[in-house]
């Protein structure tokens, strides 16, 4: 079997997509894979269509990699891949689509709204500011609709720094999203398999008390403490467990996924975000519970290339 992985591109997360590739490569050529990587550029198409690649296993992280344009291909080249179809991948992408997804089928997501960057401009911020502040109050987290690795994101305690926080985050993408911020235990949940078959592995505990969970503190070790299998009773355990995997099959994602959930001061669980090609690097959440429900991730990855080859 010759996989190829698919790693770089040219998203702000094009860094994290190769760390996550090379540590997935390392894993299949232990596991026996002849495994190949290859950047996304032009020479893309050659690439896929020399016959000698029986599964590619996308591994682009934000833009073009998690937005379906990348699957699309793959489908129109009829080349076997790892996780989430076109159509369900442009769905989850778009965070504001998304939460509405999730809200229709009963699951929750703070409250927010979106704001694109010309209507910001248009209205003016000053109106939009207090617009804001008064329907969801404070504090808030404003995020690019479309985005991941929390590039553009940040947590607005006053209403003074809601405006710095919009024009962050408007550097990262055209359309924001603002949501309300919610107390609680974050937890990290990886899913792997599809359909009925899909399963919840243990969740990862995120304390950034120190400060926000943002790019340096993913991607540097240090800064962020984890906890695998998370601090949670058993309940707790499988509300996360269970909103997870309700999320994956409603959303119908594909082989893998990572669902960012805070479970609030109620107990109920809100979700944050989807990732359908979650991080592999050494500091990524999916290692971490794939190792925490004590599997080899060399094994898991191989079961995961050879399934989407069959
Ligand atoms: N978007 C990155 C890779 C993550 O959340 O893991």
């Amino acid at each position: 079997m010759h996989a190829m992985i698919l790693a770089g591109g040219l998203s702000h997360e094009r860094d994290v997509s190769i760390r996550s590739g090379r540590r997935v490569m390392e894993e299949l050529r232990d596991a026996g894979v002849e495994v190949s990587m290859h950047d996304v550029d032009h020479d893309l198409i050659p690439a896929l269509t020399t016959g000698s690649v029986d599964v590619v296993w996308p591994l682009l992280h934000g833009a073009s990699g998690e937005d379906g344009s990348l699957q699309a291909l793959l489908e129109v080249l009829e080349v076997p891949y790892v996780g989430t179809t076109s159509q369900a991948a442009r769905v989850a992408w778009n965070k504001s689509v998304a939460k509405a997804v999730l809200a229709r089928n009963g699951i929750k997501t703070p409250a927010a709204i979106t704001m694109p960057q010309s209507l910001f401009r248009e209205v003016g911020a000053e109106q939009m500011l207090d617009s804001i502040a008064e329907r969801l109050g404070l504090p808030l987290v404003v995020k690019p609709v479309r985005g991941g690795s929390a590039l553009g994101l940040s947590i607005v305690r006053t209403r003074d720094d809601l405006a710095r926080a919009m024009v962050h985050c408007f550097a990262y993408g055209d359309m924001a999203l603002i949501e309300k911020f919610v107390e609680g235990t974050e937890v990290a949940m990886s899913v792997i398999g599809s359909g009925a078959e899909a399963r919840a592995l243990p969740g990862v505990e995120v304390c950034a008390e120190q400060g926000t969970y943002d790019y340096d503190a993913r991607y540097n070790p240090g800064r962020i403490e984890y906890f695998a299998p998370a601090r949670l009773t058993e309940e707790q355990a499988e509300v996360v467990a269970e909103t997870a995997l309700r999320v994956h099959r409603t959303m119908d994602l594909r082989d893998l996924s990572r669902v960012d959930i805070i479970l609030d001061k109620e107990g109920e669980a809100q979700v944050l975000d989807i990732n359908i090609t979650p991080g592999m690097t050494e500091t990524s959440l999916m290692p971490q519970s794939i190792a925490a429900a004590g599997m080899p991730l060399r094994e898991l990855y191989y079961a995961i290339v050879a399934s989407a080859a069959a």
